[in-house]
Parts: C-alpha cells; structure tokens; sequence
C-alpha cells in the first residue's frame, strides 16, 4: 500500500490518479472527508500532519509514501511529522517532493523550506528519493495574463525550464512503484528553458490577444502581488524567489521525465492551449 500526502494538491492529486491508473493500491491522505476520490485502487483517508494520530491510522500496512507540504515557513516542521510518523510505522521508502536547488542556506524561502525538510527525511534513517523540480506549468495564469494583456516580470532576463505538475506525479509513480530510486536525487524539467518575454509572447500566439512583458523592480512586484491579495509573507518569499532566479539562471535540462515516465515531458504551449481550450 502506498500512502499520498497532498492528495489535494497539483502534484499528489495527480499523483493519485497515476498510481490508479498503474492499478496500484493507494490511500489518499486528506484533510477534508468532503475530498474523497472515487478512482479504482483508491481508498481515502482523512488526516493532517499536524495529528500524529490520524498519520500512524493512515499509514497501517503502508510500504511507501509520497511526501509534499503546502510552502510554509511550518513546512520543515509539518513535513518531519510525516517523516517521524514513518519511521515509527515501519514504512520503507519516502518519496519527497522538493525543490530545483533545495538546501538549507537557499536565500530562496521556498528552496531553503524544501532543503531543511530534506536534510530530516535524509538523516531518518529512511529510504528516500527527492524529486526537484522547477517552476510548475500551473503556477503560469495564462488566461490572466491573456485578459490584463500585460506580464509584469521581476526576474530579469532569467529563463525557468517549467515542469507540468502531471509530468512530476508520473515520475513520483514511477519511484514509488519501482526499483532502483532509493538515495536518488533527480532534477525535473520540463523540454525548454523559457524567459518571460518568451512566456507572454506563447500566451499572445495561443490566445491570439496582445500581451506586453515589463520588466519591474522588486517593490513594483511586491506591491503589485499584495494588491492582487497575495499574502504579505508569501508575496515577500516569491521576491526571494525570483531573486534567486535571477543568482543563479536555471539554465539545465533534465533528461529524467523521459527515462522515468517513458514520454517526453509537456511543453508550455501545450499546457497554455489546454488553458485557452478548457477556458482558463
Ligand atoms: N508551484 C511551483 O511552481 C513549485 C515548483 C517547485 C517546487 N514546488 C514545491 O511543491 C510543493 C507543493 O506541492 P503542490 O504544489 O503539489 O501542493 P499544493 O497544490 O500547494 O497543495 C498543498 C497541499 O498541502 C496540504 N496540506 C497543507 N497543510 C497540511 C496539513 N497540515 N496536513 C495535511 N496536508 C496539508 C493541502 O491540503 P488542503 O487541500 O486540505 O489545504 C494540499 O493538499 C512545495 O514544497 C513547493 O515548494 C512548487
């Protein structure tokens, strides 16, 4: 039996449904009963790392685990609940979702959260595989961007080799299914390397409307995420992140989707025109 934490979330849903489509029997770790799934293979189970209870409950007969958190300053805490609740129920092999240059000195709040919950996972004592993926297709608005007509960018003249979130779950399926992952740290990419300009000029061909890219300092970026009701701490880490970004360009492109999912990985476009397909 595998366990799959986030089950709500971009990854772990979609890693739900890979592991079902395998035939795999999995459990989907939720926090609201209100989010059970009605896939085959599946049972739901509900919980919250918070509730050491509800973890040692979810993870009776449970071999393996897929481990994510929602990013939060807790994040390293939530995530050693996890980890300290699989060593004590005997679970073989941990399969974290990470981040692209996670370690535990990253300026990058989102990185540095991932590396010192790495470092936990690491020094458990428990099997583990990493997976560090780069910006998710997801995270792109493209309908948003599309309708302002404008993509405000902070990160200079950096490009990001996003990742489809689908593509992530198909590799954590396949580290969860198979041999050979243990002590594995794999970095996730998607097939290019794209700059914003890049991003808004994809959106002006998919949705046919005129997007400008500007380029704006930092403060304009905070200011203009917070009026967009982002919240205050979250908006300062993505300031971080782009800063980060802008250090240390992510220039390389990884072959592991297509060794590990058996298919090349999704392109932006790709991801953009389901968007404008699906309306969104
Ligand atoms: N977005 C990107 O571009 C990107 C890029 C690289 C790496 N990452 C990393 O990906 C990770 C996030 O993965 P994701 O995007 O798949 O997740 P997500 O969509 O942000 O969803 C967060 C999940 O965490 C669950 N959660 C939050 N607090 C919890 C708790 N106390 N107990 C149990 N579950 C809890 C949420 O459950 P509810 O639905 O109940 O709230 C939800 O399922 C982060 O580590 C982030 O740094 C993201």
């Amino acid at each position: 039996m595998i366990l799959v934490t986030t089950a709500t979330g971009q990854v772990g849903s979609a890693v739900v449904r890979a592991l079902s489509q395998r035939g795999q029997a999995c459990r989907a770790l939720v926090r609201n009963a209100d989010q059970a799934f009605d896939l085959p293979h599946v049972e739901t189970v509900q919980g919250d790392f918070r509730d050491g209870a509800s973890l040692d409950a979810a993870m009776a007969g449970v071999s393996r685990v897929y481990l994510a958190c929602r990013p939060l300053p807790i994040q390293p805490e939530l995530e050693g609940h996890v980890i300290t609740a699989a060593s004590r129920n005997g679970v073989g092999h941990v399969v974290k979702l990470s981040a692209y240059d996670a370690h535990d000195a990253n300026p990058s709040d989102f990185r540095r959260w991932n590396g010192i919950a790495e470092r936990r996972l690491m020094e458990s004592g428990l099997a583990w595989t990493m997976l560090r993926p780069t910006a998710f297709h997801q995270s792109v608005d493209a309908a948003a961007i599309a309708a302002r007509g404008e993509l405000l960018s902070p990160q200079g003249d950096a490009a990001s080799p996003f990742i489809d979130a689908r593509d992530i779950a198909d590799v954590a399926a396949a580290a969860l299914t198979g041999e050979g992952h243990k002590g594995r740290i794999y970095d996730l990419t998607g097939p290019e390397a794209l700059t914003q300009p890049q991003v808004a000029a994809l959106v002006v061909e998919v949705f046919g409307r005129p997007v400008t890219c500007r380029a704006v300092s930092d403060d304009e970026a905070l200011d203009g995420l917070i009026a967009g009701g982002m919240d205050v701490g979250f908006a300062r880490s993505m300031i971080a992140h782009y800063q980060a970004y802008r250090a240390r360009p992510v220039s390389l492109i990884s072959g592991w989707v297509s060794i590990l999912a058996g298919r090349k990985p999704r392109s932006l476009r790709a991801y953009i025109e389901e968007c404008r397909t699906a309306g969104r």
